[in-house]
Parts: structure tokens; C-alpha cells; sequence
């Protein structure tokens, strides 16, 4: 488990940067937390990092959206999601193991179906800064793990 504090926006700015420089074919980043949390700001700037020149915004009338840039990423929103059978049907196994990026909001609805290897970061809001929790496994948490540690902003 990893804790960090994004303090401001310029923190999760830097922290979508990592995140983005650590993403490989396949990766798979999960984000939860409540309304207002920053999940699709942090979303926003992983996305420009990797060069995706779409404003990237939470998907309304679908669960999910998909960008181009170093790699083809799709980006779920489940705010409004009611069972799992709902990104079942829209074929969200075919990219879970693709070599797409993956980035869920509100991830842990879905939590049963997902793959081991991946990134969970749950955030918590405070006033403005945001306590941010950071489990997973495979590669590229592991490479999150080692950026992180040498990235010493972060630290409390
Ligand atoms: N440190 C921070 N990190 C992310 N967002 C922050 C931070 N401080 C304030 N905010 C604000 O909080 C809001 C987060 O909204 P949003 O990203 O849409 O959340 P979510 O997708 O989790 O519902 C934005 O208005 C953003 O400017
Ligand atoms: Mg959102």
C-alpha cells in the first residue's frame, strides 16, 4: 500500500504525469472515490501526458469513451452503472485484456470481474487536497511503486 498527498492540482498534475510514464500496453487503472474526488481530473492529465489532444470528460450518455494517443485508451465512468452484466454487454472483457489502457471510475462496482494485475488508487477528499491510497499488482503497479518512492514530493 502506498499513501500520498496531492495538496493542490499541480500535485495531481505531476501525479497523472507518473502515471502516465509508467503506462504500457495493457495497463489498467482503477479510480474510486466520491463525487468530486478529482477521479476524472486525474483522468484529464494522465490522458494529455499520453497524448491524447480530446478534453477528455466523464462519458454522460455512455459508460464509456475512447481516445487516441501513445496507446488507445478507454475511459469508463460507472457513476450510473446498475449490475455487471451493463459493461459485460459492451464488451469491456475484449479490452480488459487488450493492450489498450484501461482507466474505470468507480471501478469497485465491478470489482468481481476485474483482472488481478492493476492499479486501485482510491481518493479521499479533504478541503483541497486529496489523501490518496494506492494498492495493486502486476508490472506496472510495481513500476508506480518504484516512481513514487524516488518522486519525493508526495511524502507527508
Ligand atoms: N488536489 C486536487 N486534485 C484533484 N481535484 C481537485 C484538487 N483540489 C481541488 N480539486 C477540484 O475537485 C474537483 C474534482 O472533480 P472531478 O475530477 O470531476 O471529480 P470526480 O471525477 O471524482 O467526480 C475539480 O473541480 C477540481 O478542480
Ligand atoms: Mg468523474
Amino acid at each position: 500500500m502506498i499513501e500520498i498527498t496531492l495538496r493542490n492540482l499541480i500535485d495531481t498534475e505531476k501525479f497523472g504525469k507518473i502515471l502516465a510514464d509508467i503506462c504500457g500496453p495493457g495497463t489498467l487503472i482503477c479510480l474510486n472515490g466520491d463525487l468530486g474526488a478529482g477521479k476524472t481530473t486525474l483522468t484529464q492529465f494522465i490522458g494529455e501526458n499520453l497524448d491524447v489532444k480530446e478534453y477528455i470528460n466523464s462519458p454522460s450518455y455512455s459508460l464509456m469513451n475512447t481516445y487516441n494517443g501513445k496507446y488507445t485508451i478507454h475511459h469508463y465512468d460507472l457513476y450510473k452503472l446498475e449490475g455487471t452484466d451493463e459493461v459485460l454487454d459492451i464488451g469491456i472483457e475484449d479490452y480488459l485484456y487488450s493492450d489498450d489502457v484501461i482507466i474505470i471510475e468507480w471501478a469497485e462496482k465491478i470489482k468481481d470481474i476485474l483482472p488481478r494485475d492493476r492499479i486501485d488508487i482510491s481518493i479521499k477528499t479533504l478541503l483541497n487536497s486529496r489523501e490518496v491510497v494506492i494498492n495493486g499488482n502486476g508490472k506496472y503497479f510495481l513500476n508506480l511503486k518504484k516512481e513514487l518512492k524516488e518522486n519525493d514530493c508526495f511524502r507527508n
